[in-house]
């Protein structure tokens, strides 16, 4: 009897996407080639796992996908030894010289196969099959429809920001926000630790840091541009032992995301000045900054102040596994350099033009100093400023030129031009929404955008490694904000990253969006869905 009602299910199911013309998987992002089958596949406690017994990689990351949709559905898969399986799941490494993100998933109604080079392949097969058995969970029952999917990402750099400074994030609310990444197949979080308003990351060497600079005494209230500044009065702060940072890199690493730190200089300082004021230029004894907006604060180019930052560093470097440490290097403000007779004789002594070339020295020191560390750097665009760091990528933030200059220089860009990629920015009439920064950045905005841009040739939009969105949170003063401005921004960027551009359109993917805020709700998720 249950066996009839499968059948009947499965029939009711094919007449359905026959009549119903049903063109797209619902997968977010996009795949590469999708073809609809006759038929699906019953995902129930009753299925038999197939992969190689030595291959604990797979094992883990085969519980990690039944605990994630566990977690939201409120079912109990597990990977069962024994018993008698009418269907099986087959996960399995192939000898291919495929990108190493690449993946297979074939559904029939007998069996699932997956099938990458590499185990990042199998985590994307698994983040896709994630979202199929959540798409298609209806009253009880899990029917996938039978499909193929061959896919690969576009990009090499899928990213997703978040600036845990201007307020602090807790180390559950940060998982979370990596879980969200990994289900959308990003693969870099750019974690912004070093901020004017709060240093968020404990240096051994340098305790003050996070007993002084993690601090704010006060908060301001409403806008940066609101006359006259009103404050709360309640002390702010937080910061991440690196055992904390250990665990959120491990955890990271588990969802095949590279974690980039993000350690602000010269400017963005003052925290780490309040710390230790004799980083700083006039050696004076400053807060940490309780308002928004840039400081003029920032590092004196003193020996000191090299040897300050080759240890944080080192410390840093030593945490994160990462190819890359981003450096900042944005808004600097040189207004206390220019007015400085010692680095006025420093620039003179250097035989360098002004303060923008002397920041290019200063990033050039700490380029050098970490490439021998194994490191590369990221800075921000205005690193170009002054001459750029022989080896740097640049994240071009303030439109596309600097990201352009960089790749017509050979140097590799990540596109992140505010206009499309600052999720601060409001997404809906900003009379209907709570504050925001400002600027107008609505869903289908982030989606049409193209991060190669027209004006580069062939060879020079192979530096283009990606695109990425940022989360500034001057005005997202908790998790569930940051979750109602990323979603579901979050997913269109998601196939600006990782769809080719003939296989984008928009129609499908707002109809996708709607599928998937449903998940969402399960997840508890708070999602902008105006
Ligand atoms: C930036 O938004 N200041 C990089």
């Amino acid at each position: 009897m249950k066996y009839l009602f499968f059948i009947l299910m499965s029939l009711s199911l094919v007449s359905c996407s026959e009549s119903f013309e049903i063109k797209n998987s619902g997968i977010i992002p996009e795949p590469a080639e999708v073809i609809l089958l006759k038929g699906s596949f019953m995902f129930t406690d009753n299925l038999k796992y197939v992969f190689p017994e030595s291959d604990s990689v797979i094992r883990k990351q085969l519980e990690l996908f039944l605990y994630e949709i566990n977690s939201i559905s409120g079912k109990e898969f597990k990977i069962k030894n024994t018993g008698t399986f009418s269907k099986k799941i087959i996960i399995r490494l192939i000898e291919a010289k495929t990108n190493p993100e690449a993946y297979t998933l074939i559904i029939t109604p007998g069996k699932i196969l997956i099938e990458a080079s590499d185990h990042h392949g199998i985590h994307n097969a698994l983040q896709s099959l994630k979202q199929l058995v959540l798409l298609n969970d209806r009253e009880g029952e899990i029917i996938i429809p039978s499909m193929e999917i061959i896919d690969l990402p576009r990009f090499t750099y899928r990213g997703m920001h978040l600036d845990v400074c201007r307020h602090f994030m807790t180390l559950a609310e940060v998982k979370k926000y990596i879980d969200y990444l990994s289900m959308y197949k990003f693969n870099t979080f750019h974690w912004h630790l070093t901020e004017d308003q709060g240093w968020r990351i404990e240096i051994k060497k340098y305790p003050k840091l996070t007993e002084v600079g993690a601090w704010r005494k006060e908060t301001l209230v409403g806008h940066g541009r609101t006359r006259p500044q009103v404050f709360d009065g309640i002390p702010y702060g937080g910061f991440y032992t690196q055992n904390e940072v250990k665990e959120i890199v491990a955890y990271a690493t588990d969802r095949y995301i590279e974690v980039i730190p993000e350690i602000e200089l010269p400017g963005h300082a003052r925290a780490a000045i309040a710390s230790y004021p004799q980083l700083g230029v006039t050696g004076e004894d400053i807060d940490v900054m309780t308002y928004w907006g840039i400081s003029p604060h920032i590092y004196m180019p003193s020996e000191e102040t090299f040897g300050f930052l080759e240890n944080v560093l080192s410390e840093v470097a030593e945490l994160f596994p990462s190819n890359y440490i981003h450096i900042g290097g944005d808004e600097a403000l040189k207004t206390q350099w220019e007015n400085s007779k010692e680095v006025q004789d420093l620039i003179k002594k250097l035989n360098l033009k002004d303060e923008h070339e002397l920041q290019s020295w200063f990033i050039s020191r700490i380029e050098t100093f970490l490439n021998k560390k194994g490191k590369k750097i990221i800075g921000w665009d205005e690193i170009l400023e002054g001459g750029l760091a022989p080896n740097a990528t640049v994240m071009s933030w303030r439109g596309e030129e600097g990201g352009i200059a960089a790749a017509k220089m050979g140097h590799n860009v990540i596109m992140t031009p505010n206009e499309y990629c600052y999720f601060d920015h409001y997404q809906a009439d900003k009379e209907s929404e709570p504050l925001a920064i400002g600027g107008f950045l609505p869903l289908e905005k982030v989606y049409n955008y193209e991060p190669v841009p027209g004006e580069l040739n062939e060879e020079e939009s192979k530096f283009i490694l990606g695109a990425q969105a940022n989360v500034w949170t001057e005005y997202i003063p908790n998790f569930k904000h940051v979750e109602y401005m990323i979603f579901p921004r979050m997913l269109a960027m998601s196939e600006v990253d990782w769809t080719a551009p003939e296989l984008k359109n928009w129609g499908i993917f707002s109809e996708k969006v709607k599928e998937h805020e449903k998940i969402l709700d399960k997840m508890g998720v708070n999602y902008f869905n105006k």
